[in-house]
């Protein structure tokens, strides 16, 4: 967080005399105090001149580092020198369930993450509170200061950064407006692979704005190079209703790989978790088993060692252990929802083999028996005709 002495504290009178004296519009005053963006051009000289800061300290204080930034803090190096600290001290860990291939913890994940060895993660998927105010079992604060969400997510990200092995896999879900702030940072860290967009909408219409409808995964690994790599394939995408193609495929249709197409970067077959027979937790928000299968498949081998800092209903928790993979977990919040969806595994394991089958083939038995009623071309039809 920026360490402002007092800067961006002032109250709506100051802002308004600063407007005056300054001549800038006050809802453009507001945003650069309020919501701290960077003034530009003669609004930038003026409320420097106004402060009595230079650019360079402008920048600093509104946390923004471009190169001038950087090589004014190179040149004064020396001067800024910090005792070298080891961390966060170590505090005792609640464990409350452990399972043939996992540890749960009832902790703030930064207690936990203290805990772990550099390089001892081979995947890290993180799904946190989004700060919209959602109120969660463990009554925490999910409305915080911009800048104070903003630095609590580059916090564990730092500890996630030191924790992954190098070859690990991070996957980072949230809204885009806050996966875009996390990226810059990670951008520094770690390899960018991915931005992927999963078309889910999650909220109304609002005036003056786009519809949203995407919740981005930030995808990094630890090097140049995932360690292991094997994406599943999907099934063509054909009508629900007809089971006709929803592309024209031309004569490419034979050359089409009948295990499936090439997963892209924008998931649109992910179901939000909303019926309450398939919802664990009654209030927040909790991720379908296909994320997780997806993921994990793409980026770990049974036997690796996977962590969700953020338990939530331990969707994680359950695939890795009915994929083979070891974990650890943690929420800060009560574990009961976590420990009575183990109780059901098995039900869990039914719904993963039901997505698993229609997994690596180009139609689903069902779509290709929809299709070949309906004499229309499947992967068999050139198959046979070879
Ligand atoms: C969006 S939910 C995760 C949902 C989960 N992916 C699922 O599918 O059920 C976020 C969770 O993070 C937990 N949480 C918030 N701050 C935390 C912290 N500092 N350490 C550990 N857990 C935290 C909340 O209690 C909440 O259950």
């Amino acid at each position: 967080m920026i360490q402002s002495p007092g800067v961006f504290e002032k109250s709506p009178a100051e802002l308004k005399k600063l407007s005056e004296k300054l001549a800038i519009p006050y809802e453009e005053i507001k945003s650069y105090f309020r919501d701290r963006k960077l003034p530009a051009g003669e609004h930038l000289v003026k409320i420097a001149e106004a402060l009595g800061l230079s650019i360079l300290q402008m920048k600093i204080l509104w946390g923004v580092v471009d190169d001038q930034v950087l090589a004014g803090l190179q040149k004064n190096l020396p001067d800024i020198k910090e005792p070298l600290s080891r961390g966060r001290k170590h505090r005792k860990l609640k464990q409350t369930m452990t399972t043939e291939l996992g540890t749960l913890y009832r902790n703030d994940c930064m207690d936990v993450l203290a805990s772990l060895e550099d390089n001892s993660l081979d995947l890290v998927f993180a799904d946190p509170p989004f700060n919209l105010d959602k109120k969660y079992p463990s009554g925490m604060n999910d409305l915080l200061k911009e800048e104070e969400y903003i630095s609590w997510m580059k916090s564990w990200a730092d500890e996630l950064c030191r924790t992954l092995k190098q070859g690990g896999s991070l996957f980072i879900w949230n809204l885009p407006k806050w996966n875009s702030e996390l990226a810059s940072h990670l951008n520094k860290r770690l390899y960018f692979k991915h931005w992927i967009a999963v078309d889910i909408k999650y909220s109304l219409p609002v005036k003056g704005r786009l519809y949203p409808s995407h919740y981005s995964i930030l995808y990094y690994t630890k090097g140049k190079k995932a360690s292991h790599f094997i994406p599943d394939r999907i099934p063509m995408q054909i009508c629900p209703k007809c089971y006709g193609d929803l592309k024209d495929y031309g004569g490419y249709k034979s050359k089409m790989n009948s295990k499936g197409v090439n997963i892209t970067d924008i998931w649109t077959d992910i179901p939000p978790v909303r019926h309450a027979k398939y919802k664990r937790r009654k209030n927040a928000n909790e991720l379908s088993i296909k994320v997780l299968d997806r993921i994990i498949e793409m980026a770990s081998r049974p036997g690796d060692l996977v962590f969700d800092p953020f338990g939530g209903s331990g969707t994680t928790y359950v695939v890795a252990e009915l994929k083979g993979r070891r974990w650890i977990g943690t929420d800060i919040g009560p574990s009961k929802e976590i420990i009575d969806r183990f109780a059901i595994l098995e039900t869990e394991r039914d719904i993963l083999h039901k997505y698993r089958n229609d997994l690596n083939c180009l139609f689903t038995e069902q779509g290709k028996e929809q299709r070949k009623k309906r004499n229309l071309w499947t992967d068999e039809s050139f198959r046979d005709s070879e």
